[in-house]
This record gives structure tokens, sequence and C-alpha cells, in this order.
């Protein structure tokens, strides 16, 4: 993880990387992502959905492939206000995305909940996998409000 940069000092960068190899890196990223959503104009409820999934994301990172990174960017322009997370490793990969997908489909024994638990709290969900190389992509979004 970024050393020495509280989750408040990650989150005012519009482009921040953390390594993931320990449970604390889940947190830490959970942590930068809501504070960036806060930051962002994005109320409590949408922070906690977007913490819930990188937690997701970032955990199975952990779990399925050891280790890995997550980055995450402000994508915001005029029209909405926007976070992108990216979380991505070089594991084995997830041969049936489909069959990932599904509720309950665990491989290490698991609820089987993260994956769909997490697509249900976001806007933008997308997930690439080959052997490999992991790469899970999400983002909340929130139109701006125009002033007439
Ligand atoms: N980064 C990854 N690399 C390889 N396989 C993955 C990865 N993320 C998910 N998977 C596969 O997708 C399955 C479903 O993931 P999901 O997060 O839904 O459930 P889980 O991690 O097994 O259990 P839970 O998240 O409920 O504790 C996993 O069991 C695993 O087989
Ligand atoms: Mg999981």
């Amino acid at each position: 993880m970024c050393s020495g940069s509280s989750p408040k000092e990650r989150a005012a960068m519009n482009n921040t990387q953390l390594e993931l190899r320990v449970e604390s890196d889940v947190v830490a990223a959970r942590q930068t992502g809501r504070e960036m959503a806060r930051e962002l104009g994005f109320g409590v409820a949408d922070q906690t959905r977007l913490a819930t999934a990188i937690s997701e994301l970032t955990r199975n990172v952990i779990v399925h492939a050891g280790e890995g990174v997550c980055r995450i960017y402000d994508r915001s322009d005029a029209q909405a206000a926007r976070v992108q997370v990216v979380a991505e490793d070089k594991g084995a990969g997830i041969p049936d995305i489909e069959q990932a997908m599904a509720q309950g489909f665990s491989t290490g024994g698991g609820l089987g909940a993260g994956l769909p638990g997490a697509k249900r709290l976001v806007q933008e969900f997308d997930i690439e996998s080959e052997p490999g190389h992991t790469k899970v992509t999400i983002a909340i979004t929130k139109p701006r409000v125009r002033v007439a």
C-alpha cells in the first residue's frame, strides 16, 4: 500500500494504487474508496455500497489469487461524479465467469456471495479474466444537479 499516506490523502489524488496482500490492505482500499466518494459528493449510503463492493473484490484478490493491486480513480466530468475502482491480479483466473457470478458459487469454501453482491451495489461492473490475469472494474456514478 502507499506508504505513509492516509485514506484521506490517497482519496485526494484522483488516481491511487494500493498493493493487496493482507487484510489491512482491504481496509485501506475500502477507506480510500469511501473517502473519495464522500469528497465527490456521494451520500453515506453510496459511500457504504462502494466500500462494501471494494471489500469483496479486494478480498477475492487476496483469497483467490494471493496478491494483486487495487486502483481507485476519480472519473468525474461535467455531467456526473464517478468513482471507478479496478481490482487486478496475476492469479489463476476465473475459468467460467458466469458461474462465478452465480449466487452461492464458491471454489474456496466461501458463501459465494461476494461477486453477485458487489455487482448489485454499483452502477458499473465488469470482469475480464484469463489464466494469469483477472481484472474486475466497478464504478459508482451520480449525475450532477444542474443549477438552472
Ligand atoms: N480474483 C479472483 N481470482 C480467481 N478466482 C476468483 C477471483 N475472484 C473470484 N474468483 C472465483 O469466483 C468465485 C466466486 O467469488 P465470490 O466472491 O462470489 O465468492 P467467494 O469469494 O468464494 O466467497 P465469499 O465472497 O462469499 O466469501 C470464487 O469462489 C472463485 O472461484
Ligand atoms: Mg469473495
